[in-house]
C-alpha cells in the first residue's frame, strides 16, 4: 500500500511579508491569557486604538529627484550608533512568549545591530541578557525599595549596559481589563528574575477577577516618584539617561533640564492611562518644545518601515518597537525575531528610498500632512 503521506503536497514555509504577519502564528501557539496580556491595553483600549489610528493619519510628502541610490539606515541614538533608528522596547516577562525569552530577543537585536532594552521585570537576569545582546540598555522601574533601585543601577553598569531608561508612566499598573477578567497570573517558570528573594510571589498568586501582575506591581513599584528622584538618578549614573513615558511637552522640557539625554514620547502602548492621547499626536509638540535640549524618541503602534519614516518626519530621532517583536519571538524564537528586525530594516530602506532620503536625518526634514 502506498504511503498516504506521499500524496500530501509539501507545505513551503512562507516568510512573513510584514510585521503584522507574525501575529497569527504567535496567537496560534500562545495560551489565550498570554495573548491578551501582550495585546491588551487599559480600560476601553481607546488609547491603544488611537496610537495606530494617529499613525495612519500621518501622510508624508516624499521628495523626488534627490539622487539617492541606496539609503543608509544607520542612526545615532543615546547609547551609540546603530544600524537602524530603532530599539527593541522594554517588555516584561518574555519567557511567557518563548522558553528562550529575553536572551533570544536580545541576541536577535545584536544580529540586527539595534539596542535591546531589558526590563526591570524581565524573566531573565539582566547579566544574562547583557551577555547575549550587543548593546543592551537597562529599563528601570521606580521601586519602593530604594536600595534595590540603587543595586539595579549598579548591576546595569557592571553588566555593561550602554544606557539607562527610566519609565515614569507606571505609578500603578493601568486597569487592563483583559487580565482582570482572565485572572491573569504568571506561570511558575516565569519569574521576575532581577528581583530575587521572593519579590514576585504576588505575581504568581492569582484570584478570579484580579490581575496578579497588577497586584505585584502595586506592592513593589513606588507610585510617588518625583523630579527630585529623577535628579537623584541623574547624579547616580554616568550612562545616557532616557526618560520613557512622557506626553506633555512641559514634562519633556523638565526632563531635559533635569539632565535626561532623551525622552520617549509614549503612552506605554495604550496600557496605562486610557484616554491619554496617541503618542503620534503629541510628538511634534514635544519635539518643538525640547528643541536641541535632548533627543526625542517615540513608541506606540509602530508596525513597519513606513511608521518609522512617519515618526522621523514628525521629528523623532528613533522609535521603539514593542508587540510585533513579541509576536515574532513567540512564532519563531530568536530566528523569528531576527526575521522581523531584518524585515523592518528592509522596509525602512524602501521607505527612505521612496521618500528620496539618503538617511534617517534627511527624513526628519520631510513635511507631513495630518489626515492627508
Ligand atoms: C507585554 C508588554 C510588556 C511591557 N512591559 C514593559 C516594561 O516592562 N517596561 C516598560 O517601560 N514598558 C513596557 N511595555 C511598553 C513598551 O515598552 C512600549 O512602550 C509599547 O509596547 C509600545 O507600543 P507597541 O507595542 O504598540 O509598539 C510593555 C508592553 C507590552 C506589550
Amino acid at each position: 500500500m502506498a504511503d498516504p503521506t506521499d500524496t500530501l503536497p509539501e507545505v513551503a514555509f512562507v516568510p512573513p511579508a510584514s510585521l503584522a504577519d507574525f501575529a497569527a502564528p504567535a496567537r496560534a501557539v500562545l495560551p489565550a491569557g498570554v495573548w491578551d496580556f501582550v495585546e491588551g491595553g487599559s480600560g476601553t483600549e481607546t488609547t491603544l486604538a488611537a496610537n495606530r489610528a494617529a499613525l495612519d493619519r500621518v501622510a508624508v510628502l516624499p521628495r523626488v529627484l534627490t539622487g539617492v541610490d541606496i539609503p543608509d539606515t544607520a542612526a545615532d541614538l543615546p547609547g551609540g550608533r546603530y544600524a537602524q533608528p530603532v530599539a527593541v522596547a522594554p517588555m516584561a516577562y518574555q519567557k511567557l512568549l518563548h522558553p528562550d525569552g529575553e536572551v533570544a530577543l536580545a541576541a536577535a537585536a545584536r544580529t540586527a545591530g539595534v539596542p535591546y532594552v531589558a526590563s526591570t521585570v524581565a524573566s531573565a537576569p539582566l547579566e544574562e541578557v547583557a551577555a547575549a545582546g550587543g548593546d543592551v540598555w537597562f529599563q528601570l522601574y521606580w521601586l519602593r525599595d530604594r536600595d534595590l533601585v540603587a543595586d539595579l543601577v549598579d548591576r546595569a553598569h557592571t553588566a555593561g549596559c550602554t544606557a539607562l531608561m527610566v519609565t515614569v508612566d507606571v505609578p500603578v499598573l493601568g486597569r487592563r481589563l483583559r487580565d482582570v477578567r482572565n485572572g491573569f497570573t504568571l506561570p511558575p517558570q516565569v519569574t521576575a528574575a532581577n528581583l530575587a528573594g521572593g519579590r514576585d510571589d504576588l505575581a504568581h498568586r492569582g484570584a478570579p477577577g484580579t490581575s496578579a501582575v497588577a497586584a505585584h506591581t502595586g506592592a513593589v513599584f513606588q507610585p510617588a516618584m518625583s523630579w527630585a528622584d529623577l535628579a537623584w538618578l541623574r547624579e547616580r549614573t554616568r550612562l545616557p539617561l532616557v526618560v520613557k513615558g512622557v506626553l506633555d511637552p512641559r514634562d519633556a522640557v523638565r526632563a531635559a533640564e533635569t539632565g535626561a539625554d532623551a525622552v520617549v514620547v509614549s503612552n506605554h502602548g495604550g496600557r496605562q492611562l486610557d484616554g491619554a492621547p496617541a503618542s503620534a499626536t503629541v510628538l511634534p509638540d514635544v519635539v518643538t518644545a525640547v528643541g536641541p535640549r535632548c533627543t526625542v524618541l517615540f513608541d506606540g503602534g509602530v508596525r513597519g518601515g513606513t511608521d518609522v519614516l512617519r515618526a522621523l518626519a514628525l521629528g523623532a530621532s528613533g522609535v521603539l518597537v514593542g508587540r510585533p517583536l513579541l509576536w515574532a519571538l513567540a512564532a519563531g524564537g530568536r530566528a523569528g525575531a531576527e526575521a522581523a528586525l531584518g524585515l523592518l530594516a528592509a522596509e525602512l530602506r524602501d521607505a527612505l528610498t521612496l521618500a528620496g532620503c539618503a538617511d534617517p536625518g534627511a527624513a526628519r526634514h520631510l513635511r507631513t500632512l495630518i489626515g492627508g
